[in-house]
């Protein structure tokens, strides 16, 4: 009695698991969350424990079964499943339509489903009784591989068909296809582990089906369409495709959404023309449209030609993938020094476009794809994506295909290149000097928080660069009159201006010149931190790894990047040439860390005639100080300029000591500052 009560309750877990699958997979439509689903997996899991001799092979927990022992078996299709005929483009498309028109001999216009064609591996799945009991891979189209123990795992297809008016044997078609994001994780996953990636959707989801453990299979993101029906053994079903396709959706089997009846043939050009325009946006591959007879008597009426039926012809995308060679392997210097291998390839057409070149990223992305100069290579451009070389074709590898090697100086500047420990891209580490890294280095050194040169803009730099004005940031201090209001959209007064803001840069403090020099990983706070430590720029220069390790923001990556900068000849010829140029800075007491500003909390209001606000809070924070925005009670002084915000009432009220501009200058000097009026 008590087991037929527990018999009950699993049929009915099962029953609402099943139901739940349904809404969440086909019908895009929960009715619960997910930890509501997982609870009611939880207790059937906890029942079927205890009473293992009530688990049943349809049961939603039984998804991953056991290897087959001795590889997969063969399956004979009962119905053979066969290939379409392939279509370029649309005089094609007309071609077959009158073909059908005359076979018929029929002067009104037929009735198409439109489908698209997914780039997935088809599959033949047979449900008995409403159970499924085979899955098998198309194989030549006649055999093919039972593959149920992998079909099972994929959690949209059913194991139990839904509802009761299906046919007692119902053998379903359609393709196991891999989403793209899915894809993109799995293969993200792989090379992070730095194993062998996947080409493309389909190759994934075909090398997931074609997994001896299913247990592997299951953790692969694959999902299912159908498209069709095989042996239905005496079942009569809809008499036209797509109404068959519909009732087989309620039985419990996906559908794909696009899928839509179009009356002649102009209206199955049109859905083509659609399809492909929404191609990189569904989520998975699609490599054209399937363009059907809709009735099914007139599919029979029709039949077969050798291999495809002659109702039906796949009207084909662009293609996504072409092969090509390899002319040379190149290295590219970016804007930020990074050095890039580059593929010059054959011109090939490919997703849209002609593509001659191709970035390699790195040399483990060569090491990886073992790719060499006179190779064949399988290129994709999927979308708007830049095209990528996926994979190399070692077959068609010649004798005397070349390894890619990686230069030892910067192909732009002849500087050395450095490889740190903890990144697999190489740099050219003369960013004061290297061309290929010219206006970047130039935009940064000018900017507010470095240089400070005002009016010296992005649009400007790339002038003044390409007129060839200036070729490192210390010929911004060689600039004459001259030469730059003759510069277009450059008046006479813009000139002055700008020479004015170059001069009034000249004087500047070691942070900031630190942060200007750009130094890969030497943001403003390490700036800062390398200054108060060491005070002078050549304590730096000639500092090893581990004294620079010594400062706290300081780590071996940065050290190194530090170091590198400073052993390059070409920086240090660019720096020497800046400080001749007249471009100073105070050096810092290194012991002003005990200053009477150091660890004091420091406000600034209203407007300093003297410092901008900017340059004031540098000196404050080398002699120790920390600013902050707001007063509170751990603000040790509020420095004051003219027109004053609410800050000064505030520090009034709360007692914090208030010092006005000669005052700061004045406890500036006890730290050890002298200021240049
Ligand atoms: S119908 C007899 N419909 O394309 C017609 N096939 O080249 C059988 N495919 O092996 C196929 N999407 O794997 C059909 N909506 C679709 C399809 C589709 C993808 C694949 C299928 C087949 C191949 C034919």
């Amino acid at each position: 009695m008590k087991n037929l009560t527990i018999v009950k309750e699993l049929a009915s877990l099962r029953q609402q698991i099943n139901e739940h699958n349904y809404r969440y997979y086909l019908l895009d439509d929960p009715l619960i969350s997910d930890a509501e689903y997982d609870r009611l997996m939880r207790q059937l899991v906890d029942i079927e424990t205890t009473y293992p001799e009530l688990i049943t092979i349809d049961s939603p927990t039984q998804r991953i079964g056991a290897k087959p022992e001795h590889g997969f078996h063969e399956v004979k299709h009962r119905i053979p499943m066969l290939s379409l005929e392939n279509g370029f483009d649309d005089q094609e498309i007309y071609d077959f339509n009158d073909r059908i028109s005359n076979r018929l001999d029929v002067d009104h216009v037929i009735e198409y489903c439109c489908e698209p064609k997914i780039d997935g591996v088809a599959v033949s799945l047979i449900y008995e009784k409403g159970q499924l009991m085979l899955a098998a891979t198309r194989g030549d189209g006649h055999v093919g591989e039972d593959i149920t123990q992998n079909i099972r795992t994929i959690p949209s297809i059913p194991l139990v068909l839904m509802g009761s008016n299906y046919p007692e044997l119902l053998e379903v078609r359609g393709e196991v296809y891999m989403p793209q994001a899915g894809f993109d994780q799995l293969n993200n996953d792989a090379k992070e582990k730095g194993l062998k990636t996947f080409v493309n959707p389909r190759n994934a989801a075909s090398g997931s089906l074609r997994q001896l453990d299913p247990a592997i299979t299951a953790t692969r993101p694959l999902d299912f369409f159908c498209y069709g029906v095989g042996d239905v053994g005496s079942a009569v079903l809809p008499e036209k495709h797509n109404e068959i396709l519909k009732k087989i959706n309620t039985w419990g089997l996906r559908i794909n959404r696009e899928i839509d009846v179009c009356k002649g043939v102009d209206a199955c050009v049109e859905f083509y023309q659609k399809l492909l325009s929404k191609r990189n946006n569904l989520g998975y591959e699609i490599d054209g449209a399937v363009i059907k007879v809709n009735h099914i008597k007139l599919q029979n009426q029709l039949g077969f030609v050798s291999r495809s039926p002659r109702w039906a012809i796949a009207y084909k995308f662009p293609a996504h993938e072409e092969s090509t060679k390899v002319l040379a392997i190149e290295f590219q210097v970016g804007r930020t020094g990074a050095i890039t291998p580059v593929a010059r390839l054959e011109p090939v057409f490919v997703g849209g476009v002609v593509v001659s070149n191709a970035t390699l990223h790195n040399m483990d992305e060569i090491a990886r794809l073992d790719i060499r100069i006179g190779d064949t290579v399988i290129l994709r451009r999927a979308g708007d994506v830049i095209p990528k070389v996926m994979s190399v074709q070692l077959e068609q590898r010649p004798a005397n295909a070349q390894k890619a090697i990686l230069p030892k100086k910067c192909p732009e500047c002849g500087s050395n290149v450095v490889k740190s420990d903890n990144e697999v891209i190489v740099r050219c580490m003369a960013g004061l000097f290297c061309p290929a890294q010219r206006k970047e280095m130039i935009k940064h050194f000018a900017s507010r928080r470095a240089m400070d040169i005002e009016g010296l803009g992005d649009k400007l730099i790339d002038q003044l660069v390409d007129n060839e004005l200036i070729h490192h940031v210390d010929d911004l201090y060689k600039l004459q009159h001259e030469s730059l209001s003759s510069l277009e959209r450059m008046g006479e007064k813009s000139a002055t201006n700008l020479l004015g803001a170059i001069e009034k840069s000249k004087q500047t403090t070691l942070p900031r010149f630190l942060y200007a020099l750009g130094i890969r990983d030497v943001g403003e706070a390490t700036a800062l931190q390398l200054a108060n430590h060491f005070g002078s720029l050549d304590a730096i220069i000639d500092g090893n790894n581990e004294l620079l390790e010594a400062v706290s923001d300081v780590g071996p990556v940065v050290a190194g990047h530090i170091h590198a900068f400073f052993r390059e000849q070409h920086n240090l010829d660019v720096i020497k040439s800046l400080q001749v140029l007249g471009v100073h800075w105070q050096n810092i007491v290194v012991e002003s860390v005990d200053s009477i500003l150091s660890g004091k909390t420091v406000v600034l209001t209203g407007t300093l005639v003297k410092f901008t606000r900017d340059h004031a809070k540098d000196i404050l924070q080398s002699y120790g100080a920390k600013v902050s925005g707001s007063i509170s009670k751990k603000t040790n002084f509020l420095i004051y300029g003219e027109e004053p915000g609410s800050k000064l009432e505030k520090a009034r009220k709360m007692g914090v000591a208030m010092l006005n501009e000669n005052e700061l200058i004045e406890l500036l000097k006890q730290c050890g500052y002298s200021h240049n009026e």
